[in-house]
């Protein structure tokens, strides 16, 4: 899960790192208030998680808190690159002497962690690496020592950054132990005019496998999720992406639901969504995962693919049989199943003979069906 820049400032304020007084608002009118609080002078930031906002001219300065209000009218409802800024970060501005990069990144294949660092940081890391290749320094960080004073020191000195960064870069590898994530990124970290280490601007990457013992993401989820329906559907603990298309598809295993995506584009369809339910595939599983599809307006059919393996396919139609007892079916239900125990599976939903389900036995045939019926409907 990627954090907004706002959520990453708390997180590093909670870790000891010095960052600017900021506020969030969603609307332009607050945006006067909130600025006056901060002194007035804001720096106006966009919300979104993506790159490049300053570019794009979703980082401005307004001099006053009426200028604040104008520029966050202006930021507010902007598009980068696909992202709709639905909040504004107003930020105190500051007295930039230095600017710095720094972030700590995992690198799966070394199984450890990198830091990167340079003494040329607000640019973006990439431009700095292919203009100046040697600006940057990476220095491996072993997970099981993690960042001693000795490690920050090497990176500072590596990365040519001045001593006070050194307790910065351990508070920030707490963030990364702590916080459970997979990226820390601070673009920039400055040096003020006053010689204080402030992070300006933060990208944080949490790892989703350690949701279980992170209490406090509970909150950020809902955030997380601007899609009605995918909100929904995480409530759920449902594996679902909205897309754009009309034909709903449920799968078993990312795989295969990837390879259905494929197939029914190529029927000349598009799908309406992602949605993996798991090698389980509960009834109340597919109940939910029906449920939410069903409330999505676009979608016109709904192709059920499963391939039977430790969940076979009778236990599949059987939770197929009794989603339907409680979710009312509106559209048309096109369902393939194989592997293990197909033909039991196909006798279950054939017995059950609802009017708006039809059985496909390839992949291909029953993906063409749900886009006929997609097409018609
Ligand atoms: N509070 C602040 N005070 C003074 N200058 C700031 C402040 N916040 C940002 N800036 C300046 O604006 C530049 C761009 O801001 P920031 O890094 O937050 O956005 P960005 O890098 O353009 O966005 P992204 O991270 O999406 O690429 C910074 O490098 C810094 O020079
Ligand atoms: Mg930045």
């Amino acid at each position: 899960m990627d954090l907004y820049e706002h959520q990453a400032r708390e997180l590093f304020a909670d870790h000891g790192i010095a960052v600017p007084e900021a506020e969030v608002v969603e609307l332009a009118r607050e945006a006067r208030f909130a600025a006056d609080r901060l002194g007035g002078r804001v720096v106006v930031k966009a919300q979104v998680k993506t790159g490049g906002r300053g570019k794009a001219g979703g980082v401005k300065l307004a001099i006053d808190p009426a200028a604040a209000e104008l520029t966050a009218r202006q930021i507010l409802g902007m598009d980068i690159k696909g992202h709709t800024v639905r909040k504004v970060m107003l930020a105190q501005p500051v007295e930039i002497e230095a600017e710095f990069y720094v972030s700590y990144v995992l690198d799966r294949a070394a199984g450890t962690f990198l830091a990167i660092a340079s003494a040329e940081g607000g640019m973006e890391i990439e431009e700095i690496a292919a203009s100046r290749p040697e600006a940057v320094a990476r220095v491996a960080v072993d997970p099981a020592e993690g960042v001693t004073e000795a490690k920050a020191a090497e990176i500072a000195k590596a990365a040519q950054l001045p001593p006070e960064t050194v307790p910065v870069l351990q508070a920030l590898w707490q963030v990364v132990v702590r916080e459970d994530a997979l990226l820390v990124e601070v673009n920039p970290l400055v040096r003020t005019e006053e010689g204080l280490i402030l992070a300006l601007d933060g990208k944080i990457t949490l790892d989703d496998n350690a949701r279980f013992r992170q209490a406090r993401w509970g909150d950020r989820v809902s955030e997380e999720h601007g899609d009605p329906l995918e909100a929904a559907a995480a409530a759920k603990g449902l594996n679902y992406v909205k897309l754009d298309g009309e034909v709903g598809i449920i799968g078993n295993g990312a795989g295969l639901v990837m390879s259905t995506l494929d197939v029914v584009a190529g029927c000349g369809a598009r799908p309406a969504n992602f949605l993996d339910i798991g090698g389980g595939a509960s009834a109340q599983v597919m109940a939910d995962g029906l449920a939410v599809i069903l409330s999505d307006p676009a979608v016109k059919s709904v192709f059920v693919n499963v391939f039977g393996g430790i969940t076979a396919c009778d236990a599949v139609a059987e939770g197929i049989v009794q989603a339907l007892e409680s979710v009312r079916l509106t559209k048309p239900l096109v369902v393939r199943l194989d592997g293990n125990n197909a033909a039991r599976g196909r006798a279950i939903l054939a017995d059950r003979a609802h009017p708006l389900v039809e059985q496909a036995t390839t992949m291909d045939g029953a993906a063409r069906q749900a886009a006929v019926l997609a097409n018609v409907g």
